[in-house]
């Protein structure tokens, strides 16, 4: 197949960027998206160019290190699926297509397709932890937690921080990934003790970072590679409020809390 790639390229935050477009003339249906930038990236350093900067890891679809917007759409055409997992079968030739990164407030570029999410770090570091010695796997199997329950907590573990859905959404929120952070821990009894607190901070921290507000557009399930369902966003507003109301009645008796 040959490809026209139109790719953002930017050296930097304060760096105006501009898109540059390239002729792949040669890609193989059985290259993932990411090997097919690589192909291209090796013919730019041996001609003495600059490669095109990409994030990526585990090219598994786990890390959530990859991502960049195919044709305007987060990690491209494909539902639930990460960039590093799409493949060029996917695609045909002539086929022209426009390279973005992310693009939000919260996530400043670092060069070309890559940009700075460590935002989502701070929201993480806010509340994303127990305070419990949880002990050895036996001791955490003697507490019993109903199954629906632990499956719920489990999907949403499965989030991988990629930042699809603030990309997406028109308000560059980030509800759906705070609130898949936020819900795993506090729907398990070893989060219980810092459940509130963890409401309170990590809706908090994601405010500061400059992430919008939820209008329920749904573009962040829509393009989630984990399928993170928009519920959890409701589960999240519902802690929330619940973890204002405990704080509120606290200080009214004087307390700290
Ligand atoms: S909620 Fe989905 S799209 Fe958002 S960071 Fe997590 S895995 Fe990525
Ligand atoms: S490189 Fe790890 S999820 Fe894509």
């Amino acid at each position: 197949m040959r490809l026209t790639l139109h790719v953002w390229r930017q050296k930097g935050k304060y760096e105006a960027g501009r898109f540059v477009t390239y002729e792949v003339p040669d890609v193989s249906e059985h290259m993932s998206f990411l090997e097919m930038l690589d192909v291209l990236n090796q013919r730019l350093i041996l001609k003495g160019e600059e490669p095109i900067a990409f994030d990526h890891d585990c090219r598994e679809g786990i890390c959530g290190m990859c991502g960049f917007m195919i044709n305007g759409q987060a990690h491209g055409p494909l539902r639930g699926t990460t960039v590093c997992q799409l493949h060029m079968r996917h695609y045909k030739d002539g086929d022209v297509l426009w390279l973005e990164p992310w693009r939000a407030q919260a996530f400043p570029v670092v060069s070309d397709l890559a940009v700075d999410r460590s935002a989502f770090d701070r929201i993480i570091a806010s509340g994303g932890f127990v305070s419990v010695s949880t002990g050895s796997a036996p001791d955490a199997n003697a507490i019993p937690v109903p199954k629906v329950v632990a499956e719920r907590a489990m999907d949403a573990a499965a989030c991988i921080g990629c930042g699809a859905c603030v990309a997406s959404c028109p308000n560059a929120s980030a509800s759906l990934f705070t609130a898949a952070k936020l819900t795993h821990l506090n729907l398990l009894p070893q989060g219980e003790p810092e459940r509130d607190q963890r409401s309170l901070n990590m809706v908090a921290q994601m405010r500061v970072e400059g992430f919008g507000h939820c209008t329920n557009v749904g573009e962040c399930e829509a393009v989630c590679p984990k399928e993170i369902p928009l519920d959890m966003i409701a589960k999240m507003n519902r802690d929330y409020l619940r973890a204002t109301l405990v704080h509120r009645d606290v200080q009214a008796k004087g307390g700290t809390g």
